[in-house]
């Protein structure tokens, strides 16, 4: 018979036994800086589940930074907590210079303005279609009907969506969804793009596709992207730097073509052997 239980309450400064304190240096040339950062789940029916332990990065400015590890690894949790949607037990997170751990309300919708977000399964809103999609963050932004059909008329261009634009999601393939997620994501001109899975529910030659996408907004846009993935191919393909995430640890990191060329840890060796390098 199943039984009712209460939650157990833990203190938070005991919810992570990897928290301590650390010396913050901010470098212009950085968009973001992860100091320290343990996040533990408390699990009441079995052994807490340490997400993230001890998580320290550094991302430059405009450039793509992987994130790559197997399926709960905690990646999706780091990028949680870099838009404030899981509060971290202990350690600081800087955009741009500005700590965003701590914010809150106002504060925190603020800086989410200069975030844009795309996930493996696109999240359109599926009765717009795709410049209506597009155009979504704008409206809810206030920016006048005349401004938004420009802005919209640009990202469709720059994500090869022309034609596509009266396109509702469910008439659209599985690529041009994620193109239209992208542009959406790029709407207000965000400083940084974190992109979560975005090419694991797509086939080899759309996957080919999203990514050289990828590298046209690096070149066009003045952006910052954070590419997690389980995929060391799109890895390959596309980013400067990677952290390799085993655990919630950071076990390895570096430029992207030195760590896939001489990974020194086992989790590294083991995404290299199942994934390849031809993605
Ligand atoms: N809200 C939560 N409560 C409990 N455990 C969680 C929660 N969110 C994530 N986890 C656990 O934390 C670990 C990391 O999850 P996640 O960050 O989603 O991994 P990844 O994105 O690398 O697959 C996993 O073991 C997952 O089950
Ligand atoms: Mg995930």
């Amino acid at each position: 018979m199943a039984t009712l239980r209460r939650k157990k309450v833990v203190p938070r400064e005991i919810v992570s036994p990897f928290c301590r304190g650390g010396i913050f240096l901010f470098s212009e040339v950085n968009m973001v800086r992860i100091e320290n950062v343990s996040k533990t789940f408390v699990q009441t029916d079995r052994e807490n589940l340490h997400a993230l332990v001890d998580v320290s990065l550094e991302i430059e400015k405009n450039s793509i930074f992987g994130i790559i590890g197997m399926s709960g690894a905690g990646k999706s949790t780091l990028l949680r907590a870099l838009v404030g949607l899981e509060k971290v037990d202990c350690g600081r997170i800087y955009v741009d210079g500005v700590e965003i751990t701590s914010l809150r309300g106002a504060e925190l919708r603020n800086y989410l303005k200069n975030v844009g977000v795309v996930f493996q399964g696109y999240n359109l809103l599926y009765q717009r279609n795709a410049e209506r999609n597009i155009a979504f963050p704008l409206e809810i932004s206030c920016w006048d009907k005349k401004r938004i059909k420009a802005r919209v008329e640009y990202l469709l261009e720059v994500t090869g969506l022309k034609g596509k634009e009266k396109a509702y999601p469910a008439q659209l393939s599985g690529g041009q969804k994620q193109r239209v997620a992208i542009a959406r994501a790029l709407a207000l001109n965000p400083k940084l793009l974190l992109l979560d899975e975005i090419t694991s529910a797509l086939d080899p030659k759309t996957t080919k596709q999203i990514l050289k996408l990828l590298l046209e907004i690096k070149d066009t846009f003045e952006v910052t992207m954070i590419l997690i993935t389980h995929e060391i191919g799109v890895v390959a393909s596309v980013c400067d730097e990677v952290a390799v995430l085993d655990y919630g640890r950071v076990v390895e990191r570096g430029r992207a073509k030195e760590v896939l060329e001489n990974p020194r840890s086992e989790i590294t060796r083991m995404l290299l052997g199942k994934g390849g390098l031809d993605a």
